[in-house]
């Protein structure tokens, strides 16, 4: 997601800054900016649109507009010629614009309004006494906004950043880090942010909840950045910060407070990782390092979208067309179709609407019936697909309302709809699709929820309590990732020269098998086959013999007595099953040689910890093989050809 960088010490920043947002590119950004401050206290910001070389050139335009206002004041008694006085105070500028010894920077990749300048960081206060960059979200930022309005604040972003800083100001008398420590209290959401003060060079204030911050120790110089590529190369020397702290930085190391006011001694740790691994936060892949952010792909989708009621405004759908609607249709491909699969059950049971599930490249083939009361949701991490873009723009010309669910800002699928709800799952770099396809399925849930909400399908106290259940969902797939690690292992290395699997499910267990199944055969290139498991027994129990590992999706659902039938006829034809089964469900165990437990939740929530050991069956297994399971063969992230 967004990387921050800050730096305070004994040598010029700007190019360390630079530098260090250079090493977080990986993460994806599309704007980015700087604030540096000078030992006089002087303080420059500069944002840009763009890559990095955009806020290079900034820098450099902000120098000479600095150096030609300064050459135009010049005296006209001055001894030098016009020519010669604009070099020499370009010059100058420009040694000012370098000077400074302590500065913040910012990637950031748009979750919460448009990519533009004025929404890129840093953010300050109207009189620019407090400067922040930002990771995460706050989620009671429209709140506070309201507030700060109300008392005269001029807002000049759409970001819920903006609000930090005006707040740490509100609270700035004399004693920053109190300044600080009071606004965090106010603050609602996850985020980890460092506040910069104009007039107090030599210091930097960090806070931490729930998204990483970390402190790099130079001599005589301090690093506080989102991760720990952006300063490796000047030190290796570090200390986390934890949740519901503040750090003080100065050029002489960092202090730590609990925000509730205790100072804590925090271990020095040295890292030994190469710049390559440090990219990947320390896994041996993307792929890995991405299953592991699920938790926090998921809680950022769903944060402030479920803070009062379930709120998406971005669908741009008024409950009363939510009332008039006659149908939804889903359409993506890959592992985007299998989401919408999972919306289709939601969406028909909690919304009692009517859903169609249609892969992209059949749905703008098929010759639909479509008109305007239909609502069509393309679903597409990248936005770029080119199958999913036809299948948008033939439902936009048949009169449907479209609405996108896209991983990318400013992607073409965002500017071919009526409507898009952002998964905020942060770039993903893995060719198979891991993060943005549990943060696909959270949107989808949110999407049934709004309109039961709308339709008034579900009483109140039901989506309440549903509401609740997805909040729980991040610490779930945690606990997941954590407890199946072991025994999927055990299962990759036991099974990993099987020439197939085949997958088996009921309802929303079904697209959870199909994701499954598809993982195997992208990273590892071993056959599979997914089906629904009332249907083997028409085709694929024909495929069954001892060597066969079945992978049974048995989490709880009404269905589940069902999938236990199907797993003893499974069993009765000699083949192996590994089931994942919900927490508690002994009666899965009599069934199945393996089973893999998953945390309890609300059964239709169930694929989001479900899918997680199945991407880890196929990862370990692709792992075993020697395979690239970052850059599979054959496949492509984006496809943008039919
Ligand atoms: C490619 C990718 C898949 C992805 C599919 C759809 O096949 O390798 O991971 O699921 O495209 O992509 P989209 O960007 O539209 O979700």
């Amino acid at each position: 997601m967004c990387g921050i960088v800050g730096y305070t010490g004994s040598r010029p920043c700007l190019e360390l800054l630079l530098a260090g947002l250079e090493r977080l590119e990986y993460r994806g950004y599309d704007s980015a900016g700087l604030a540096l401050l000078d030992d006089e206290g002087t303080l420059e910001t500069v944002h840009a649109v763009g890559n990095l070389a955009r806020l290079r050139a900034a820098v450099a335009e902000r120098a000479g507009s600095a150096a030609l206002a300064a050459a135009g004041s010049e005296p006209a008694t001055s001894p030098l010629a016009s020519g010669e006085r604009e070099e020499a105070a370009l010059e100058a500028a420009e040694v000012s614009a370098r000077r400074a010894r302590t500065g913040i920077g910012h990637t950031r990749w748009a979750t919460h309004g448009r990519v533009s300048e004025e929404n890129a960081h840093p953010h300050s206060d109207p009189e620019g006494r407090v400067h922040i960059v930002l990771n995460g979200i706050v989620e009671n930022w429209a709140e506070l906004r309201a507030r700060l309005e109300a008392d005269g604040n001029v807002f000049t972003s759409d970001t819920d950043a903006e609000v930090v800083a005006h707040l740490i100001a509100r609270h700035y008398h004399d004693d920053p880090v109190e300044a600080v420590r009071r606004a965090y209290r106010e603050l609602r959401g996850h985020y980890a942010f460092v506040a910069l003060f104009a007039g107090r060079p030599g210091l930097l204030v960090g806070a931490r909840k729930e998204c990483p911050l970390v402190v790099g120790l130079g001599r005589g110089e301090t690093f506080l950045a989102s991760a720990i590529p952006a300063f490796l190369r000047h030190t290796r020397r570090i200390q986390l910060v934890e949740d519901d702290e503040l750090v003080v930085v100065t050029p002489d190391g960092a202090r730590f407070e609990r925000v509730a006011g205790a100072l804590v001694e925090r271990e020095v740790r040295v890292v030994d990782w190469d710049d390559d691994v440090a990219e990947r936060a320390g896994f041996e892949t993307f792929m890995l390092k991405e299953i592991h952010e699920q938790p926090d792909a998921v809680r950022e989708t769903v944060a402030d979208r479920l803070a009062d009621g379930v709120v998406l405004p971005e669908l741009g759908l008024g409950e009363d067309e939510a009332t008039r609607l006659r149908r939804v249709i889903f359409v993506g491909c890959g592992t985007s179709y299998h989401a919408g699969l999972v919306g289709r059950y939601a969406v028909e049971r909690w919304a009692r609407l009517p859903v169609e599930m249609d892969i992209a490249s059949e749905f703008r083939y098929r010759d639909p019936v479509l008109d305007e009361r239909d609502l069509v949701v393309a679903i597409t991490q990248s936005g770029e697909t080119a199958d999913t873009l036809a299948a948008m723009r033939l439902a936009r010309n048949s009169g449907a309302r479209v609405v996108a669910v896209t991983n990318v800002m400013g992607s073409q699928a965002t500017r071919d709809a009526d409507g898009v709800i952002y998964t905020r799952a942060g770039l993903e770099i893995g060719v198979a699709a891991t993060k943005t396809f549990v943060a696909q399925v959270a949107v989808m849930y949110l999407l049934a929820l709004w309109l039961a909400q709308a339709r008034g399908t579900l009483a109140s106290s039901e989506i309440d309590r549903l509401r609740e259940e997805l909040r729980a969902l991040p610490e779930l797939v945690r606990e997941t990732i954590d407890s199946v690690r072991e025994p999927v292992r055990a299962i990759a290395e036991h099974w990993q020269s099987a020439g197939f699997f085949l997958y088996l499910g009921r309802h929303v267990g079904l697209p959870v098998c199909l994701e499954g199944a598809l993982k195997l055969k992208e990273i590892s290139y071993v056959p599979t086959d997914a089906y629904a498991a009332g249907e083997m027994k028409h085709g694929p129990i024909a495929l069954l013999d001892e060597r066969t590992p079945v992978v049974c999706v048995a989490t709880d659902s009404p269905v589940l007595e069902k999938v236990l039938s199907n797993i003893a006829e499974v069993r009765a034809r000699g083949a192996h099953v590994v089931a994942v089964a919900t927490e508690g469900r002994k009666e899965v165990a009599e069934h199945a040689e393996e089973v893999i437990y998953v945390p309890r939740s609300d059964w239709m929530l169930q694929p989001i910890p479900a899918i997680v050991p199945l991407q880890l069956l196929a990862y370990e297994i692709a792992r075993l093989k020697g395979l690239n399971v970052d850059q599979p063969r054959n496949l492509a992230k984006t496809v943008t050809v039919e």
